[in-house]
């Protein structure tokens, strides 16, 4: 799509707004998936959740809902990864963004055949391994965000300039965006776009249980936490569940004893099936600002309205350095 407003990752992607709404089990199937890409920004089908035949489903719809390119986000540690890289080749999907693992393994094959490769890192180093590896941008994602995360909790603030500073490829940004002013910061500090989950787990159009939604809704700053730094680090909200884990490391739990207090299923038992006791509810520090459930296309144009009027007021008075 053509417009007199582009920038490196518009043109990239061949988007509108450099706004990606971001790959996320359990919540962004088809449907989020196209709304978002048919409102201008890139949708992404978070496929770490998806036995391969329900990612050809969630393909196949998200085609037929748009005709603007989309991406699919293939996290590494995927055990039928290879049936995941068989589908996005036969469907032709433009755009991949790889998580959890090395991008020397998929980049090349991908980009052979004609992929945009995006990794995501939660640091310098990492990021500039993605680069050498031939991928086409890169998202930062600090510390705020939700989901699966690094272990150096390195925040937004500081991870985007610091990756800046060395990257020569596109940066796009993520953790702890939900709104136009967060997204302006985020631009000022070096990104080429953002990428945004945990608002986008409460539109309509999220695959998340309505339970899941309401209670990102609920959640207030302070309202979560990264934890299971042993397993693999994730953000979840503080409900009973987390409670049990935390009582676990009050009384030095082993790594075998977590694993087996998490169990199997929980992410989907939480934010799929909406038990909000047992269920694991990944969301990021964000959630505080998160007050309604809202058309996806809505929250891309609250975000832009927002972003111009902050750009706008930075110019004025108003700002007094
Ligand atoms: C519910 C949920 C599920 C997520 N699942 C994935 C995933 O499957 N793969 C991935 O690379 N990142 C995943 N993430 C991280 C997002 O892709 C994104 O980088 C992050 O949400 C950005 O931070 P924010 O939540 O503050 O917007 C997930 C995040 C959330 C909230």
């Amino acid at each position: 799509m053509e417009t007199e407003n582009q920038n490196r990752i518009t043109k990239l992607f061949g988007i509108k707004y450099p706004i990606i709404q971001a790959g996320m089990i359990w919540c962004s199937g088809w449907e989020l998936a196209s709304a978002v890409s048919n409102h201008g920004g890139l949708g992404i089908i978070g496929s770490g959740s998806m036995y391969p035949h329900i990612l050809e489903d969630h393909i196949q719809k998200c085609k037929a809902a748009t005709d603007r390119p989309f991406a699919v986000n293939l996290p590494m540690i995927y055990p039928d990864i290879d049936q995941h890289i068989e589908l996005i080749l036969k469907y032709r999907v433009p755009i991949v963004f790889t998580s959890a693992g090395n991008p020397k393994t998929w980049t090349g094959m991908l980009k052979e055949n004609g992929i945009k490769v995006v990794h995501v890192v939660h640091g310098v180093k990492f990021a500039l391994k993605a680069e050498a590896a031939g991928v086409d941008a890169v998202v930062a994602e600090g510390f705020e965000a939700g989901g699966h995360n690094g272990l150096d909790e390195t925040t937004t603030l500081t991870l985007i300039p610091m990756v800046k500073q060395e990257l020569q490829i596109p940066l796009i940004a993520a953790g702890g965006i939900g709104t136009g002013r967060g997204m302006l910061a985020a631009m000022a500090l070096g990104a080429d776009g953002v990428q945004i989950g945990s608002r986008f787990v409460a539109s309509h159009e999220s695959s998340a249980h309505l339970n899941f939604k309401n209670k990102v809704v609920e959640t207030m700053d302070g309202g979560t936490k990264l934890t299971l730094k042993e397993l693999t680090p994730v953000r979840l909200i503080k409900n009973d569940f987390f409670q049990r884990v935390e009582a676990a490391y009050q009384r030095d739990a082993t790594v075998d004893e977590l694993k087996e207090l998490l169990g199997r299923g929980r992410a989907k038992k939480g934010m799929f099936e909406g038990d909000l006791t047992d269920g694991e509810l990944e969301i990021g520090q964000i959630a505080g600002l998160i007050n309604e459930i809202k058309p996806a296309a809505e929250i891309i144009d609250e975000i832009l309205a927002e972003y111009a009027e902050a750009r706008k007021e930075l110019g004025t008075g108003k700002f007094q350095f």
